[in-house]
């Protein structure tokens, strides 16, 4: 049978997930992705590096079957289910294989798939185990996304495993990048989803790996990079703390009013020399929000009053950017509203994670007036102001 080879004995034995609609039943992924897993085979022992999803048993079980090899190792990066779910059914087919994790790691494969204590090596940051002719280091990675993750280091062919670190949600048949800008966009668009929260540890997880000289990072999702500075200096620049000269307006709109506020700052926005992205909320895939929310300087909430405070779906957005802690700088609050309500309070109680100063809100009463607009021209101003204070425009 055929199977995929990255190098001299290191293969590919993960499975693509052409159809797959949604992760952790919240982000969209709309190129579907992949569960990757490799095989290292040294000239005394194996090591498999992670598994799949469990929805992918059967093509995966396929896939390592294709490797006329017995699994010693089987390497786990990361607990969770999409890259360990399936590390049970390679135990049942192995039982003397050994598990190799974090510390953290192995406590937490315990819990979630109920592996018994006596099938770990639990290994430190730094350790090294030999394979033969071919040695793995693994290094500690905490927070990228989870804190037990880490990474694997092969030094004789200089392959980085990284796990969801450097990943992307997509379907390819490619086994390595071909497409950078397609790349780019959904390692980015994965960045923001999960990692964003963490970028104080993705800077000291990236400084730490600095020393590697590294030929090719073979992720847990998306193609494999034969151009690592390619996937390593986009991560730097987003880590970075620097922002961009960019603003986004989520927003949401029952009968026009708050609408008219939204275009009207849009456009006001605009003609002052700033990039704008507006997110209509009840319609925009919040990973693309996520996603602009990497280099935003600003963000600037649109929402009507109902039933006495924020509509619900300015709530999930501002939960959601809350949880995300982009780098954003500068926030405000627009809207409308019919005889009263609590909405700015509300909102601004869903956004403590942010360091941004909160520029005033401008909320008015039924569609609005002149005098409205005049307010809605205002706040764009300050914040044409505030961005050329920090040298964005
Ligand atoms: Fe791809 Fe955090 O699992």
């Amino acid at each position: 049978m055929k199977h995929r080879t990255i190098k001299s004995n290191i293969f590919f034995t993960g499975v693509i997930d052409w159809d797959r609609k949604l992760f952790d039943e919240l982000i969209p992924l709309p190129e579907g992705t992949s569960y990757n897993s490799y095989i290292v085979q040294g000239s005394e022992k194996t090591a498999l590096i992670d598994t799949a999803d469990p929805s992918k048993k059967k093509e995966f079980l396929k896939n390592i079957s294709k490797i006329d090899t017995k699994i010693d190792y089987i390497i786990s990066h990361h607990a969770e289910q999409d890259h360990s779910g399936l590390i049970p059914e390679v135990l049942n087919l192995y039982p003397d294989a050994k598990v190799i994790s974090s510390t953290q790691c192995k406590e937490m494969l315990k819990e979630l798939l109920l592996i018994d204590d006596s099938q770990f090596k639990a290994v430190e940051d730094g350790e090294a185990i030999s394979l033969g002719d071919k040695n793995l280091k693994f290094i500690y990675t905490p927070w990228v996304h989870w804190p037990e993750t880490m990474v694997t280091y092969l030094e004789e062919d200089k392959i980085l495993f990284s796990c969801d670190f450097f990943g992307s949600h997509l379907a390819t048949s490619d086994l390595f990048v071909t497409d950078e800008p397609l790349v780019y966009r959904a390692a980015k668009r994965y960045y923001a989803e999960i990692m964003m929260p963490f970028r104080p540890f993705i800077q000291k997880d990236i400084e730490k790996l600095q020393p590697l000289e590294i030929k090719l990072i073979a992720p847990s999702h998306g193609p494999i990079y034969e151009n690592p500075d390619f996937i390593i200096e986009a991560y730097k620049d987003w880590i970075s703390d620097e922002t961009k000269n960019e603003v986004i307006v989520p927003y949401v709109s029952m009968h026009g009013s708050t609408k008219e506020l939204a275009d009207y700052l849009v456009d006001t926005l605009i003609d002052g020399g700033l990039t704008v992205k507006p997110f209509n909320l009840t319609t925009a895939d919040i990973g693309d929000l996520a996603l602009a929310l990497v280099d935003a300087s600003t963000v600037v909430i649109a929402t009507p009053t109902v039933l006495t405070g924020p509509h619900p779906s300015a709530v999930y957005a501002a939960y959601l950017v809350n949880a995300l802690r982009p780098k954003l700088k500068f926030a405000s609050i627009i809207g409308s509203y019919g005889w009263g309500g609590r909405t700015v309070d509300l909102l601004k109680g869903f956004l403590t994670n942010l360091k941004a100063e909160i520029i005033e809100p401008v909320i008015v009463k039924g569609f609005p007036k002149e005098e409205d607009f005049k307010n809605i021209e205002k706040l764009a101003e300050e914040i044409v102001r505030k961005h050329k204070e920090q040298n964005l425009i």
